[in-house]
């Protein structure tokens, strides 16, 4: 698979996200669309999205039971989406549900990924709010591990994390990374931060990037530079 760039278009509505890709001109980048944007717009703005010409990643990090979460995905499959997404912490059962439902009748669907455990989520709320004993990092690979076992293609977790992940779960596993920032750039609420040249060498095969895109001054150029360091 061809590393790439995913633009997080965590916008509050359609306008406001037309705006920003009428900005490229030259090139079509891929597209994470979230639940903000996703709830204000509807599916119309995947079809749209998917109309001119880009990728996308719909992040959606469903959750739910098994067979509630296969009907969802069976919908969201005839989006057309380029990429799903769904909760680890759901278990084996749904993750395998999500992919019978994402499955199309020709036997094609969409990547599905999980999140592992959210970045929002550390090692003293882990134990103390959700009473899962042990070291964070564990649990960040049983929960690969459960995804690669249901057959999904890969996980959304820090580039910190992506040989860890390709050691226990193979190379072509997919890592789609967030938390990525220039080196002269700001860090925002990010903690753990990575360069795109970083995210490369550690192996991530996706990076997903927001603010340093979306708030600069000029878009189209960061995002060059991003492709330039991570996947040219
Ligand atoms: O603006 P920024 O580059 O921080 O955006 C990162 C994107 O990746 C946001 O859409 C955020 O919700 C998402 N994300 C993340 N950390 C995770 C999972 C998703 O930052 N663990």
């Amino acid at each position: 698979m061809k590393k790439d760039v995913i633009i997080a278009c965590d916008f509050a509505s359609a306008e406001a996200t037309y705006a920003f890709l009428d900005r490229f001109t030259e090139e079509k980048p891929f597209v994470k669309i979230g639940m903000e944007l996703f709830y204000a717009a509807g599916p119309e703005i995947v079809r749209e999205i998917k109309k001119r010409g880009h990728k996308i990643f719909l992040d959606l990090k469903l959750h739910d039971i098994p067979n509630t979460v296969k009907k969802a995905m069976a919908v969201l499959s005839n989006l057309d989406v380029d990429i799903c997404n769904l909760h680890a912490a759901g278990g084996v059962d749904m993750m395998k549900a999500a992919i019978e439902g994402l499955t199309r009748p020709d036997g094609t669907r969409p990547l599905l990924i999980a999140v592992t455990m959210l970045t929002s989520i550390d090692q003293d709320r882990m134990e103390k709010e959700l009473l899962i004993k042990g070291r964070l990092q564990d649990t960040v690979m049983q929960y690969a591990e459960n995804a690669k076992n249901a057959g999904l293609d890969g996980v959304v977790c820090s580039p910190l994390e992506s040989g860890l992940v390709h050691g226990r779960c193979g190379e072509g596993f997919l890592t789609v990374t967030p938390g990525i920032r220039f080196a002269d750039g700001a860090q925002g609420d990010q903690q753990r931060v990575t360069t795109p040249a970083r995210a490369r060498e550690l192996g991530s095969d996706f990076i997903v990037v927001g603010r340093p895109i979306t708030a600069a001054e000029d878009p189209v150029a960061a995002y060059r530079r991003c492709m330039a360091e991570f996947a040219d």
